[in-house]
């Protein structure tokens, strides 16, 4: 069997959800709203899950329950988009790849885009942002590098595309995107194909 063949197979045995991971701003739901017109498959947001299952905001699960209860969330979420057989398009929390549990599930359901930015684009992006409670501090810059340099190895091992998401046009980064996703073996639908019909959970989201 060829490489080529083989690495089709090795993929085509793991779950069939397209999953966007990387850090808080990197461009996780407007990639995914553009692929999920792409891909004719609905998109979903588990940070959005989260707070349609708990009837509150992420903000305020991290005030009232803590951060532990919140990353014990993520990964209740993560089994059920696990056990979810309808290929779908999913975006990960920027903090959901870095628990030693998670990484392996992650990588179990489906194919993993990292979509990786520097530091500074990040604060580019959500300076002014009130709603990642980690960022509600001092020098969110300081702490925004921080974070991504105990992330950036937990992001790599999980991910089987990483696409720089910084400076390039979004029409560029999907083009990229569905390329890799070829060679991995999948089907792109044609442009006339019908949209998926289920809207996505992510309506006020970045
Ligand atoms: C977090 C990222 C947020 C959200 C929560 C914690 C993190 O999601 O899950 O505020 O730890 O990086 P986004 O990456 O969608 O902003």
């Amino acid at each position: 069997m060829s490489n080529t063949r083989h690495k089709k197979n090795s993929e085509y045995k793991k779950g069939k959800h397209l999953v966007l991971i990387g850090f808080m701003g990197s461009g996780k739901t407007s990639i995914g709203r553009s692929m999920s017109y792409k891909l004719k498959r609905a998109f979903y947001d588990t940070d959005k899950m989260i707070e349609e299952k708990e009837g509150v905001t992420i903000s305020e699960i991290f005030a009232t329950k803590g951060e532990k209860y919140f990353r014990e969330l993520e990964t209740k979420v993560l089994r059920e988009v696990r056990e979810d057989k309808i290929p779908r398009i999913y975006s990960l929390g920027g903090g959901t790849p870095v628990s030693l549990q998670n990484q392996p599930l992650i990588k179990t359901i489906g194919t993993v885009v990292y979509l990786r930015l520097s530091p500074e684009e990040v604060w580019e992006r959500l300076k002014g942002d009130t709603t990642r409670p980690l960022l509600q501090c001092d020098d969110p810059l300081a702490k925004i590098k921080n974070l991504m340099s105990l992330r950036a190895p937990a992001y790599e091992r999980c991910a089987d595309i990483i696409i720089d998401n910084g400076s390039k046009d979004r029409d560029d980064v999907i083009k990229e995107i569905l390329g890799e996703l070829e060679k991995r073996g999948w089907e792109i639908p044609p442009e006339s194909y019908p949209a998926a019909s289920n809207k996505d959970n992510t309506e006020n989201n970045e």
